[in-house]
């Protein structure tokens, strides 16, 4: 009984969120990186939902810190080489969102337990950022040149399976 309680709060689904289509910006290589963000956020769901310990989700935090930094250096590059016109405010929006996963990161460090409303921030930021604030750069991006699909390798592939 006491299980079917926690389900009814709980999410049953083994991930916090399912890539789909209406996640995809339309550039590939940036989708890439949000498929990483995405799986980022669904170990730290199963880590909380198994009770991996603050330690374990520590370690993911950092993880995930360390891979927003880059995701969001690359899409500031980016903007900035294809002059897109709302930069300062993308960027802006992107110091924030940082600040908040360090802040989150900072808590948990301290002792703090991170509850499932935690992960439904974390799955809204990431989301919205994806929905909102890259859904609209993309068109002026591809409008600028940057290709949709990549016709070799990844960046993650050119990096980890060198020849
Ligand atoms: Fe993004």
């Amino acid at each position: 009984m006491g299980h079917a309680a926690a389900n009814l709060s709980v999410s049953s689904s083994q991930e916090l969120i399912t890539w789909s289509d209406s996640l995809s910006v339309g550039i590939q290589e940036i989708d890439e990186q949000h498929k990483i963000l995405v799986d980022l956020l669904n170990k730290l769901y199963l880590a909380i939902r198994e009770h991996h310990g603050n330690e374990a989700t520590v370690t993911i935090l950092d993880e995930l810190v360390d891979y927003t930094r880059i995701h969001f250096s690359v899409e500031e590059s980016l903007m900035r080489i294809l002059d897109y016109p709302d930069y300062e405010s993308h960027k802006h929006h992107h110091e924030l969102l940082i600040e908040q996963i360090n802040e989150l990161r900072r808590k948990v460090q301290n002792g703090k337990h991170i509850g499932f409303e935690l992960l439904h921030f974390l799955k809204n930021w990431l989301t919205k950022h994806i929905m909102e604030e890259d859904m609209e750069y993309a068109p002026h991006m591809l409008k600028k040149g940057v290709k949709a699909n990549y016709e070799q390798r990844s960046w993650m592939d050119r990096l980890f399976h060198r020849r």
